[in-house]
């Protein structure tokens, strides 16, 4: 298999806005940027001496998870050219790795003093890393980056520019918050969720208003033991949330000598099955909770009502090995077919009680490991066809290579180019077009090359558009999200 740990070694370079030479054609209608985050460097440290694929060792991160937040910008100023930017953020853990050579804030899988456990322990208060290097968002007219501590670091959108800690307008706080808010399409709406911990841990189902910076709460559901959840769905009546069996032992941070991280803190528990938990967005109730034997997801795909039951569709892996099969050492022993989930479409009935729960069933719309799981944003919440992923199904051939399946057919299309690996894929529409009528967006990685290219692949064909060659190997990342020019406009107090 070619060697895809390059895309796990430190990045060196940031660039500023460069013109990227484009191969194939760019569509007219294109216009705006694609904001992607992930880490990008993984020691203590001025990493420049590191030769790659470099080994673990002491003043190094233990979990893909927790490399340092590097932001991507891919810019489409609508004239058939892409413009690409990279740059770290400078935040606290930021300036400790490099400028001081040492990890300050423990995060997902690597310990520290000063660690996110640490400070649970003394005062389960929300103060945790500043190293949000999984998603980014626009809160009100400011673009941030997220992690699952709840800390925001706002940035601008052209330049990458860190401009620093932010917080919302409000009194709000937990434990941790999840890396992935949904925007309702109907409103502009976001809910998010945040987890707070203590003898009955809470997650707090929250809403904010577009262009708004405060949140209300819709609902708080109240949980005998707390279990770790990554993403949630929405539908224009209910949140849903996937509840699996990995148990977060709180009392375990709680005690000295208890877990040295947070991955360390997660019990798998496949004898305790998952569980649906939805939550009226009218009255904060949990309306229905039903059963389904023990699966793991980090990422649910869309949802949306049929009859007296919720259609829920989401990435399943058998178990939550995959959260330890994504430590720096196992991916660079050779492991990367570990992401690869199914595609799965599970019925919730809404017709049960607590007393009676009901059971959840599911079919599977698609095998071959899929992971990162996107759709048309437009139709969050209603009946929708396409979802687009990474796929590792032919691992000789092309080892991970993005994937659109289409949910009524059951049928996957791909696009394939030996040796290569890619990225989360994002549909971007075509103004005014219908569902699958636009492009997918990608950044594959050319181990031989050593080099990454954003590639454009026709939404309707699945076929290649066009690509667009990087100056350098992009480590891989985890979510971007595509922003029009209105909303990049907005954020910068133009009309
Ligand atoms: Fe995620």
């Amino acid at each position: 298999m070619p060697d895809y740990r390059v895309g796990f070694t430190s990045c060196e370079t940031e660039h500023d806005d460069v013109e990227l030479p484009v191969e194939g054609s760019l569509p007219g209608w294109l216009s705006g940027a694609l904001l992607r985050n992930g880490p990008g460097k993984f020691e203590a440290g001025d990493s420049e001496s590191h030769e790659r694929p470099a080994d673990t060792d002491d003043a190094s991160f233990e979990h893909w998870f927790d490399g340092l937040a590097m932001l991507r910008r891919f810019a489409f100023p609508g004239d058939g050219t892409v413009r690409y930017s990279n740059r770290f953020l400078r935040t606290e853990e930021y300036r400790a790795v490099v400028d001081d050579g040492g990890l300050d804030a423990g995060q997902f899988g690597t310990g520290a003093a000063g660690s996110l456990l640490e400070r649970l322990r003394a005062t389960l208060l929300p103060e945790a890393t500043d190293n949000t290097n999984v998603n980014v968002t626009l809160a009100g007219d400011s673009f941030l980056a997220l992690t699952e501590a709840p800390e925001r670091v706002a940035f601008d959108p052209e330049t990458l520019e860190t401009q620093g800690s932010w917080a919302f307008d409000d009194e709000r706080s937990g434990h941790l918050a999840c890396a992935h808010p949904v925007v309702d399409p109907d409103s502009g709406a976001t809910f998010n969720l945040h987890v707070r911990f203590g003898r009955r841990p809470t997650y707090v189902v929250t809403k904010r208003a577009a262009g708004e910076t405060a949140r209300e709460v819709v609902a708080r559901v109240r949980f005998s033991d707390a279990v770790y959840v990554h993403s949630f769905a929405l539908t224009p009546e209910h949140v849903v949330v996937a509840a699996c069996p990995l148990y977060v032992d709180v009392w375990g941070l709680l005690r000295p000598g208890g877990p040295s991280s947070f991955l360390d803190a997660l019990d798998w528990r496949p004898d305790r099955p998952a569980r649906f938990v939805v939550v009226s967005r009218d009255t904060g109730e949990v309306v229905a909770a039903p059963t389904a034997p023990a699966f793991f997801t980090f990422h649910h795909a869309n949802a949306f009502r049929r009859g007296d039951s919720l259609v829920v569709d989401l990435v399943a892996f058998e178990d939550a090995s995959v959260l330890g099969d994504l430590s720096l050492s196992a991916l660079r022993a050779g492991s990367v077919t570990t992401l690869a989930g199914d595609l799965r479409r599970y019925r919730v009935p809404l017709d049960g009680d607590t007393a009676s729960p009901g059971r959840a069933t599911f079919q599977t719309l698609a095998t071959g490991g899929l992971s990162l799981p996107r759709f048309d944003e437009r139709r969050r919440g209603r009946p929708s066809r396409y979802v687009y992923a990474t796929r590792t199904g032919d691992a000789e051939a092309a080892p991970n290579h993005p994937a659109r399946v289409d949910c009524w057919r059951r049928e996957t299309a791909v696009w394939r180019e030996p040796g290569t690996f890619c990225g989360e894929p994002v549909f971007v529409p075509r103004p005014g077009g219908g569902e699958g009528d636009g492009v997918v967006l990608s950044v594959v990685l050319d181990p031989e090359r050593e080099q990454s290219f954003l590639l454009v692949l026709d939404g309707e064909t699945f076929a290649e558009r066009a690509r667009a060659w990087l100056p350098h190997v992009l480590p891989f990342d985890f979510h971007g999200q595509f922003y029009p020019d209105a909303a990049l406009r907005t954020a910068r107090g133009r009309p």
